[in-house]
């Protein structure tokens, strides 16, 4: 293979890379924001019931924390790759931002995609340390179902989405996060090769439903806990 041939093909593979990892992703963001939607139930069993069933595949739930850990990874790695090489190839941006033309869409989404993402990847960090690391029975946070003592994350839950700098900073990142999808699952159909001419359109439009019924409800959840639920 020649170099220019090699050039396209790495191009090529890390554009699938992308989009798989993305759709991955998309999948998981699908079930993670059904499992909390139990939040919204008010007295936290159902929300507590179900991490503690989470807990209970022990090392299942290891591997798939591994394998999602991954994904964010491959994920994040190819795009700043693919990204440092745009650059490396045109230093100087576009001094207006227009359609590349043809059928992909240049909007709000699609122009911020870098800043949508790094505002949810440092959310991920603070995230994850809040709640997947954060105190636990140890630390009083206890419920009890049926005869047995469980880890009380509602409570975790409902106190810090009830400080007024978590509910706003949480809001903001779920429109980023819809804004994010909105470009994203469209994109990631076009690397996959899905968008023909006739397809363009309802596809377009599945990746902005997508992408605001995920955003919307996620943000539905620090509203209701700000406005509404009490510990
Ligand atoms: C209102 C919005 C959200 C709430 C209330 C919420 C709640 C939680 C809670 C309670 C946990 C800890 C689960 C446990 O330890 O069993 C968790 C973990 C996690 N969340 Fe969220 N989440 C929200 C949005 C998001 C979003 C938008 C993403 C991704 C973009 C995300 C990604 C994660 C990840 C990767 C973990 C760690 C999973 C694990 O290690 O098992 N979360 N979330």
């Amino acid at each position: 293979m020649s170099y220019p041939q090699v050039k396209s093909f790495t191009t090529v593979f890390k554009k699938l890379l992308i989009a798989l990892s993305g759709l991955g992703l998309v999948g998981f963001v699908v079930v993670h924001l059904l499992g909390n939607l139990t939040l919204l139930r008010s007295d936290g069993a159902a929300f507590n019931a179900y991490a503690a069933k989470l807990e209970s595949f022990g090392p299942l739930l290891a591997v798939a924390e591994i394998g999602l850990l991954a994904i964010f990874l491959i994920h994040i790695v190819t795009v700043l790759t693919t990204k440092k090489r745009n650059l490396d190839a045109r230093p100087v941006a576009y001094r207006q931002w227009r359609s590349k033309g043809g059928d992909t869409p240049s909007n709000l989404s699609s122009r911020n995609m870098a800043v949508s993402g790094s505002l949810i990847l440092l959310f991920l960090g603070i995230h994850i340390w809040q709640f997947r690391f954060g105190p636990g029975m140890s630390q009083g946070y206890i419920a009890t179902q049926g005869q047995e003592q469980i880890r009380d994350l509602y409570r975790l839950v409902v106190e810090t989405l009830k400080n007024p700098v978590m509910f706003l900073f949480y809001s903001v990142v779920m429109i980023l996060l819809g804004l994010h999808l909105r470009h994203g699952i469209w994109s990631a159909l076009q690397s996959l090769g899905m968008t023909r001419s006739r397809t363009t359109t309802p596809l377009r439009l599945l990746g902005a439903i997508l992408g605001v019924l995920l955003g919307v409800g996620f943000l539905i959840i620090p509203a209701w806990i700000y406005f509404g639920a009490s510990i």
